[in-house]
């Protein structure tokens, strides 16, 4: 096991990584990258979020390459990205967990009016009002993946009417099935908080716009643990502001951090949470890294595949 591993990531920590990766993976050489690889790179591995484009293509050795965080989007958007790489992203059930864990939240907080009281408590006033029964509320998942179906099953037992969309169709007990462009449509009219799991994909980048976000009940709710690009921002604040969309949270953004000026930041209707829905537990994930990482070695493809062309 005398494999090179290089890791690059601005938003961990790259000791708690080293440290994982020296219990999982002792003979392992594991570097990490600061910036810019200078010279020649003869890697086996890279582990990575948001390596600076055409790193990649620099290291010409790669066996395989994996991604920090359950999304590719930030690996896949490099126009040199070497795609007979394979590429692994993080499938881990302490992931899954912390994500349901957020949609819950989010979900309670939205349905029982949350924000509407914060902004009301910062003005003084009192102003109660009957919520619904969650069985009167519609939860509409866009992503029926790793983390659509664990929120769904999460949110079950609360009794909230469940509805999900995916590409392909999906079978999840007491969730309604939407899928492709129609289904899009009926998922959207449907709901009384949606709720977004995609992947960013040319097929999903600007997916909820003016158009889209008209087709909602008046009043509609909006969770955002996607991606920030998935939400066109300026029909997002036009919706609010006209209170067709009645709340939002959002965990993701186009640019991040999120720029000080940001309306987002402001807007009464809105709880802003800096990309902390579902974090990446290094100990856990390092090992699976590492077991992929020998499958591999041994000639097969590593754990949780992506496929470039689909884009997740
Ligand atoms: N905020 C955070 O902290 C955080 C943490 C982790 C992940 N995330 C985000 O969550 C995303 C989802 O993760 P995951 O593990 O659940 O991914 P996944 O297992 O790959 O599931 C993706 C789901 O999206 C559906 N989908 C993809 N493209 C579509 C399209 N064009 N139309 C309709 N449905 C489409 C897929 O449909 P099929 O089932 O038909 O393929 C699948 O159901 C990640 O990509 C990442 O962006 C955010």
């Amino acid at each position: 096991m005398s494999d090179h591993i290089v890791f690059f990531s601005k938003s961990d920590i790259p000791q708690s990584w080293q440290t994982a990766f020296a219990k999982v993976r002792p003979g392992a050489r594991f570097e990490v990258l600061s910036g810019a690889v200078t010279g020649p790179c003869d890697a086996d591995f890279a582990v990575v979020w948001h390596p600076p484009h055409g790193e990649l293509a620099r290291m010409t050795k790669l066996k395989a390459i994996f991604s920090l965080g359950a999304g590719v989007d930030h690996v896949l958007g490099d126009p040199e990205f070497p795609s007979h790489v394979p590429l692994s992203r993080v499938v881990d059930p302490t992931l899954t967990a912390g994500m349901s864990e957020y949609v819950v939240l989010q979900v309670l907080a939205l349905h029982r009016g949350l924000p509407g009281y914060i902004a009301a408590q910062r003005r003084g006033l009192w102003r109660p009002s009957a919520p619904k029964l969650a069985r009167d509320v519609r939860v509409g998942i866009m992503g029926m993946g790793v983390l659509g179906r664990d929120a769904a099953r999460k949110l079950a037992p609360f009794g909230y009417r469940l509805s999900g969309w995916s590409r392909s169709g999906f079978e999840e007990a007491g969730v309604e099935c939407h899928r492709g462009a129609d289904g899009l449509k009926a998922i959207l009219r449907s709901t009384d908080i949606l709720v977004c799991l995609l992947p960013l994909t040319a097929e999903t980048r600007g997916i909820l716009n003016r158009e889209t976000l008209a087709l909602l009940p008046a009043g509609a709710a909006i969770l955002n643990a996607g991606r920030g690009a998935h939400i066109v921002d300026a029909d997002l604040l036009a919706a609010l502001d006209a209170r067709h969309v009645s709340a939002a949270a959002l965990d993701v953004f186009a640019e991040e951090p999120l720029p000080a000026p940001h309306r987002y930041w402001s807007h009464p209707g809105v709880i802003v949470t800096p990309h902390v829905a579902s974090l990446t537990n290094a100990d856990a994930v390092a090992a699976r890294m590492s077991a992929s990482m020998d499958r591999v070695n041994a000639g097969l493809p590593p754990f949780d595949l992506v496929d470039p062309a689909r884009g997740y």
